[in-house]
């Protein structure tokens, strides 16, 4: 394996060199992998198409790399240490080599059941051992996967596979979380009504509950695992080939499916896992990310089985069953790098230090957040009472599209600043740019972050509609991929990332599209109008606050609000409910019928003083109505 970076000195000179030669830079790379046949080309690229392409001609299988390549060194190493929802219930340790059986063995499940290189098969599973198997078996046969969070909703699940026309759908007759019992294939069942290209659904037994299973479309993950044959031969892909898609809101309408393709993606979350957390042979890390978010895919699954970690996985939530269970999981496995999200620490913060100080957390070497902005208490926090002042923290700024960590310092090793994601990692080359796409150079600077330049793991298109993905990534500012966050840059070049800039919401670090909520909402008979927005939340990042108009004053507006947010758990899902919802009798909307978000969210905000020039709007006096019931 690579040695990593270990100085800002020597930080400093391969970012130059990964500047001044990306190719160079990444063959060297790419050369620590095992490849059938190497690659012909290192990087094709336009993003005016856009097309990306790194190590074309290049033939290999990203699990020979998980798993295969580990065996002879590491094959009793423990890859995945797994710990259960229910503290009581016994924790589960995979060796490489009992990983690799289970994966192979699980790839002839799907062979078995007809699944064929390139299908798409979607993943809808508690966090289990199973997950990673199934995941890590189709990247094994060709096959693309398409994780669905286990928190969406039947309608939610069922978009999801009818936009990639999945014909597998991986689940299981439960999923435990905290005290709560998830009727996931219940859920599923709902789902399989509105889908008509699935045609097996494979069902994983964990919480023994009662269950349809329908003759000829269901089966059971035990009895075809115990009908395949143990070996599996890696199925040759391209570099390119698409090795997942993970789905992801956008501003507008239904959500992209985000394709990555495979060389290109290990490449770069191995270097990245290694590098930003300053893995060392040896070290236990873990992610509190679920599998359903690109957190898990690239930092439980890929980073860390290509980097021949151990990666823990949990099933269940900080809170169960008390406040204290991650820092009891800390000093239970003696984790060395502990990786979560600021909703987490604040809401841990919240619970008190009655919860922390019963453990010895004296084994956390480097802790990391990654899904929305961190605040500076939570910050220091995390830094004095579970890094006792003796742990880096790194703040990880990336996205689903990036398939990586892009800005981040390295733990320890390129200086930290509260509340600053701060350098970009090598090979990445950012910058802020103004409304019309100028570039805004110099330091002490704020604007819209873009990247110019590729990098291996950058999303290949959305599924079937590659020109939504030019439009909304590289048509906004011309020859730049665009991130739809803003960012500032401090005097010393650091980035700190202000938060999204577009209409998509971060809510307890989920990517949320308002559209989606609005459609949802819309669906009530009563109602006539939405538009949502975030509000600052003190646990959550951002609330989500709901205008509402309706047809009809509702007569008891407090079950109106209960009828809206049952709609919005059964469109979407629990995690986009509303905190806050109004009703109004008209919305802030310009002459030309756009709804001017920024007003609400003033509003939202309590910030209703401070609303800036609102004569541009149709009709004026609706903001006087709204700051009088605003709640
Ligand atoms: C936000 C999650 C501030 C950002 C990996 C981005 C962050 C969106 C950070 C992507 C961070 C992620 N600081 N904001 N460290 N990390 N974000 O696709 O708005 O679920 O665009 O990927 O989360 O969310 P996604």
């Amino acid at each position: 394996m690579e040695k990593n970076i270990t100085s800002f000195e020597e930080y400093k000179t391969e970012y130059a060199k990964s500047i001044n030669a990306p190719e160079q830079f990444w063959e060297g790379k790419a050369n620590n992998f095992t490849w059938q046949k190497k690659w012909d080309t290192v990087l094709q690229w336009d993003f005016t198409k856009p097309e990306v392409k790194w190590f074309e001609g290049g033939k290999l299988n990203i699990t020979e790399n998980c798993l295969d390549r580990h065996l002879e060194q590491r094959g009793n190493q423990t890859a995945i240490k797994w710990i259960a929802n229910n503290p009581n219930e016994q924790s589960r340790r995979l060796s490489y080599k009992k990983l690799h059986t289970e994966v192979c063995k699980f790839a002839n499940v799907l062979k078995n059941n007809g699944v064929k290189k390139g299908d798409r098969i979607c993943l809808y599973m508690p966090m289990v051992p199973e997950l990673v198997i199934a995941v890590l078996a189709c990247a094994r046969i060709g096959a693309v996967h398409s994780v669905v969070f286990a928190g969406f909703s039947a309608k939610a699940l069922a978009d999801r596979i009818n936009d990639a026309t999945c014909n597998i759908l991986i689940t299981a007759d439960g999923g435990f979380r905290g005290a709560k019992i998830t009727a996931l294939k219940d859920i599923s069942d709902e789902a399989m009504k509105n889908t008509s290209s699935i045609e097996k659904c494979i069902v994983l037994e964990r919480t023994k509950s009662k269950i349809v299973m329908q003759k000829g479309r269901d089966v059971w993950w035990h009895n075809e695992m115990q009908k395949a044959s143990a070996g599996c031969a890696i199925e040759i892909m391209d570099s390119e080939d698409p090795l997942f898609i993970l789905y992801t809101s956008g501003s507008t309408g239904k959500p992209k499916g985000i394709q990555h393709s495979t060389a290109g993606y290990m490449v770069y979350t191995e270097y990245s896992f290694r590098n930003v957390f300053q893995y060392t042979e040896g070290d236990v890390y873990w992610c509190t990310a679920d599998i359903g978010w690109i957190t898990g895919h690239s930092y439980i699954v890929y980073g860390p089985l290509l980097s021949g970690a151990t990666t823990l996985i949990f099933e269940g939530i900080p809170t169960y069953p008390d406040a204290g269970r991650f820092w009891q999981i800390v000093e239970e496995n003696k984790v060395n790098i502990f990786y979560t999200a600021p909703t987490a620490i604040r809401a841990l913060e919240a619970k008190g230090m009655e919860f922390v100080n019963p453990y010895d957390l004296s084994s956390l070497k480097i802790l990391g957040t990654v899904g929305e902005p961190i605040n500076e208490d939570a910050w220091h926090w995390y830094g004095s009472e579970i890094g006792k002042d003796n742990c880096p923290i790194v703040d990880t700024w990336w996205q689903t599209e990036t398939g990586g960590i892009m800005i981040s310092n390295l733990a320890g090793v390129t200086p930290s600043k509260p509340t600053f994601a701060t350098l970009p990692l090598p090979g990445i080359q950012p910058c802020l740019v103004d409304e019309k796409g100028n570039e805004i150079l110099g330091n002490s600077v704020e604007g819209r972050l873009c990247i110019k330049y590729p990098w291996p793991s950058i999303a290949r298109t959305i599924y079937g509609n590659h020109k939504r993905f030019k439009d909304t990534y590289f048509s906004v500012f011309a020859n730049k991929y665009f991130t739809g966050d803003g960012a500032l840059h401090d005097e010393n070049g650091m980035y700190r990332i202000t938060g999204r800039v577009d209409d998509v919401l971060i809510v307890s670090g989920h990517n949320l599209g308002t559209a989606e909520i609005e459609s949802a909402m819309d669906q009530h008979k009563n109602v006539c109008e939405t538009a949502i927005v975030g509000y600052p939340h003190p646990i959550k990042g951002n609330g989500i606050y709901a205008y509402v108009i309706c047809h009809n004053t509702p007569e008891n507006s407090d079950s109106l609000r209960k009828e809206i947010n049952d709609l919005v758990t059964k469109q979407v899902g629990a995690i986009a409910k509303a905190d806050k919802i109004q009703f109004v009798n008209g919305l802030p909307k310009t002459r030309s019928g756009k709804i001017m978000r920024r007003i609400l969210r003033k509003i939202a905000a309590g910030e209703s003083d401070n609303l800036g020039d609102i004569s541009t709007l149709l009709d004026p006096t609706v903001v006087e109505e709204i700051k009088i019931t605003a709640q």
